[in-house]
């Protein structure tokens, strides 16, 4: 089983470090589709994954795979423009790399981006959903492996996963903005095949609005760091059985139409952390 050590993680760090050099706030995961968010930092610093020592290389289309810390509406952010999944067959441990990486870096708010498939009859593509709570379907988990008691504590408490305060933040944003928002729970699954008719109605059943194949080990190792965190599901496409067939250049074409109000979301919410 591939671990990742605290000394990796340092000196993945280091070479962040000498790259970006000023404190950094807020950490964002762009999801497919949605990375574009990137180009408008300001003053903005890009590192390859591939420039970082034991980092995990993305290779999914759609996905780039860089770091970008920057200015945006004068808070300090370090996005992930691309993420690493586990249907790649990178270790949960590799999966979450960054996460540990920007808290090394002094990231103490996290928003983790998505898209994802509705599993709730009453979401349409397009929609926008606050990350409620999540169901882990992926049969595997971050925090298996050596326990490092300076990453936080072996058994962590998920009874408040997404962080309450950064929802009424998210909600009070998209009144102001009129964008609408839906709130719900996302079950992470493996994938990379999307769910069978089936699965969607087990999902259903099990109380599942969303689902996709990501942000789930993120926000379970994000939480152990003491990060808050703050998770948006963009829905491309309605789960299998109630529509039409799925192909992921559906997903990213879906994502990429809501990209302007979704990046003006996120701009708001960045807006509003920041001035906290
Ligand atoms: Cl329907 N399922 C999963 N697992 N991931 C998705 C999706 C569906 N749509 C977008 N991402």
């Amino acid at each position: 089983m591939i671990q990742i050590s605290p000394q990796e993680i340092e000196s993945a760090a280091n070479v962040l470090r000498a790259r970006i050099n000023f404190p950094l706030q807020v950490g964002i995961v762009l999801g497919s589709g949605l990375s574009d968010m990137a180009e408008r930092a300001e003053k903005s610093v890009a590192v390859p994954y591939a420039a970082i020592p034991g980092f995990p290389q993305s290779t999914v289309e759609g996905h780039v795979g860089r770091f970008v810390g920057g200015f945006i509406e004068e808070a300090s952010v370090l996005m992930m423009q691309g993420r690493v999944h586990y249907y790649e067959g990178y270790a949960m441990q590799q999966v979450s790399f960054g996460i540990r990486l920007m808290a090394a870096l002094g990231v103490r708010t996290l928003i983790l981006t998505n898209a994802a498939g509705a599993v709730n009859m009453g979401y349409k593509p397009g929609d926008f959903m606050l990350i409620q709570d999540h169901i882990n379907f992926m049969s595997a988990n971050p925090l298996i492996g050596k326990h490092h008691a300076e990453w936080g504590e072996r058994f962590v408490d998920q009874s408040e996963t997404y962080t309450g305060e950064l929802l009424n933040r998210a909600r009070g944003v998209g009144k102001a903005l009129g964008i609408p928002l839906r709130e719900g729970v996302y079950a992470g699954l493996t994938g990379p095949t999307y769910e069978t008719p089936a699965e969607i109605r087990m999902l259903r059943t099990l109380g599942a609005d969303a689902c996709g194949m990501s942000t789930v080990p993120e926000a379970i190792v994000a939480r152990q760091c003491g990060m808050r965190v703050l998770g948006i599901s963009v829905i491309t496409n309605m789960g299998a059985g109630i529509a039409a067939p799925l192909h992921h250049s559906e997903v990213v074409e879906i994502a990429e139409k809501r990209k302007i109000d979704f990046q003006n979301f996120l701009f708001g919410i960045i807006r509003s952390i920041n001035a906290e």
